[in-house]
């Protein structure tokens, strides 16, 4: 056996199963559109909700950034990369949130992955630590709490039932509860209130990743927990979807952001976001609260997408937001789907395990309000035709 043979089985068997990924090239296009082997297509795989990734107000401001402060940051911004803007950024998210500070790190990855370590650190909170997770997190979600070395359960998909069985069982201990406010492959939403209500009745603290709601729902467009601060101790979002950048934040008290800036490896020991970054950032949220139509339209248009899909037979789960699944089940038949929508011109996810639980794979639509209505007009008569050719193939 060579060094090499493990991960070429490993790809194998991925291929044999229909799981194995691959990377596509890709050219954003306006529209909502995307060039692939010189073919256009509408892309209804992209986080672009707003379309801002094009904005000229964000290409502008990192064009002028560059220009002003250079490509890079060039250190961790415990060095020498803690930008003015930073200041700035960091109000307008504290305040657009409700909560009293806010604290701007790398990628969203990063941020869910050391963020959560530092706050379940057993050291710290000198008590046993449980992360009580709902079922459907991201993977992000999953490696913090892993590399906390806390004890990780998970609770039933926004069952506040069993999140309660699993906190009596807890008691004494640290715990953090840890959820999405808009779950990225499903497009629900987590009922906030009662989870923060839960929190507070036992002593946990709420942590609430907002990567898919920030840019599209709540109070200005700052996330849903915008709506409720008091609720969750800790929002973490990203500027890499709707905001059309890239990025990430956590929303917080004054002294867990001074305590994170002790502990927290993603932001003491990464080199610290560009410079034209910070511009296309500080452009956005500048935006955000003046981009209302443009929220109500996205959200109009996915419920008429999802009432059509739905009267056509396919399901469409529990989503209510701009993201919409189609719950296919086999990974063969989804794959299929995808690629029979890409024959017609649409660039859809073919989401399968183990990003989602087995016999869930499906696709995954997600709009933007760059779409143009005419596009979405024909996806929908795609797939009313697809809809009688699966379900006569079942
Ligand atoms: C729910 C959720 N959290 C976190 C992330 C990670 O954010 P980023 O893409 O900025 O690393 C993602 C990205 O897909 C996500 O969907």
């Amino acid at each position: 056996m060579t060094l090499a043979d493990p991960y070429r089985d490993y790809c194998r068997l991925r291929d044999e199963a229909n799981l194995l990924r691959q990377l596509r090239d890709a050219e954003p296009l306006a529209h909502g559109q995307v060039r692939r082997g010189g073919r256009d297509f509408v892309n209804l795989a992209s986080n672009d909700y707003l379309g801002l990734s094009r904005h000229p107000a964000l290409i502008q401001a990192a064009q002028a950034y560059a220009e002003a402060f250079g490509s890079g940051s060039t250190a961790s911004r415990l060095v020498t990369g803690n930008h003015p803007a930073y200041a700035a950024i960091e109000e307008r998210i504290a305040t657009g949130k409700g909560k009293e500070a806010a604290l701007l790190l790398a990628s969203g990855y990063q941020t869910n992955l050391t963020v959560i370590a530092a706050l379940a650190d057993k050291a710290v909170v000198k008590r046993p630590v449980t992360i009580l997770a709902d079922r459907l997190v991201h993977h992000s979600i999953l490696q913090g709490a892993v590399l906390s070395g806390a004890r990780l359960q998970r609770f039933g998909h926004n069952d506040l039932y069993h999140l309660e069985t699993l906190l009596q069982a807890r008691r004494g201990e640290f715990v953090l509860i840890a959820s999405e406010s808009v779950f990225g492959m499903d497009g629900d939403r987590a009922d906030l209130a009662a989870l923060g209500e839960l929190a507070t009745r036992y002593g946990a603290m709420l942590y609430i990743d907002e990567a898919h709601a920030t840019g599209v729902l709540g109070k200005d467009g700052f996330g849903l927990v915008a709506d409720c601060p008091l609720a969750v101790d800790v929002a973490m979002g990203t500027f890499g979807k709707a905001l059309g950048s890239f990025g990430s934040y956590i929303a917080c008290s004054k002294l867990l952001r001074d305590y994170l800036v002790q502990r927290c490896g993603g932001l003491i020991y990464s080199t610290a976001l560009p410079p034209p970054v910070l511009g296309s950032i500080a452009a956005a949220l500048e935006l955000l609260p003046n981009l209302v139509s443009d929220r109500a339209g996205l959200l109009e248009l996915a419920e008429a997408l999802r009432t059509a899909l739905r009267g056509q037979g396919w399901d469409c789960g529990a989503s209510t937001t701009q993201i919409i699944p189609v719950l296919v089940g086999a990974e063969a038949a989804v794959l299929e789907l995808a690629a029979r929508l890409e024959a017609e011109g649409f660039l859809v996810a073919a989401i399968r395990p183990p990003t989602v639980p087995a016999g869930t794979a499906r696709l995954r639509l997600s709009l933007s309000a760059a779409h143009r209505p005419d596009d979405i007009a024909r996806f929908i008569t795609v797939m009313a035709r697809l809809a009688v050719q699966f379900a006569s193939a079942a």
